[in-house]
């Protein structure tokens, strides 16, 4: 099947089989910050923002995306202003892997485009289905509730 999808800013065009996932299309066109999870809709760890949502790309197909607008952590990388949340999650003593870091983050862009100064309480709603497996999600949550604290005010 022929699909369009915009990719962090990028047209891509592609000839796809109609059950390919939306994680595994990503990957396949370089975007690594992408993880492979439980692929049941459960961790979190594979989540994206389609049309400015936040959606698990492991229950997504990527002809469901056709015609859509996707963003990854790849862009928000480059995203000065979330700096602060990279630096304290890198720096958050018991995070080991990281490997939930970038689903974490996508997660967070989400909620901070709808609500630039979100509450604790809105943090971790956001984050309740985005599990990290080192430490169960709980030190990772309250890393990223600091970090928004601490951008309130750049906002
Ligand atoms: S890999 Fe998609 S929710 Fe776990
Ligand atoms: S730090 Fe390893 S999964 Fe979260």
């Amino acid at each position: 099947m022929d699909i369009r999808i915009t990719v962090d800013g990028r047209a891509l065009k592609a000839d796809i089989p109609p059950n390919q996932t939306l994680s595994d299309f990503l990957r396949a066109h370089g975007c690594w910050s992408v993880k492979h999870g439980c692929e049941t809709g459960e961790c979190g760890n594979c989540t994206v923002i389609v049309d400015g949502r936040a959606v698990y790309s492991c229950l997504m197909l990527a002809v469901q995306a056709d015609g859509k607008s996707v963003e990854t952590f790849e862009s928000v990388q480059k995203r000065s202003e979330f700096a602060p949340i990279q630096e304290i999650l890198m720096d958050f003593g018991d995070m080991d892997c990281g490997y939930c870091i970038p689903g974490m983050m996508m997660a967070m862009k989400a909620l901070i485009d709808r609500i630039p100064e979100p509450t604790e309480e809105e943090v971790l709603d956001q984050l309740a289905g985005t599990v990290c497996h080192c430490v169960r999600s709980v030190k990772p949550a309250s890393a990223l509730l600091e970090a928004v604290q601490k951008m309130r005010g750049n906002w």
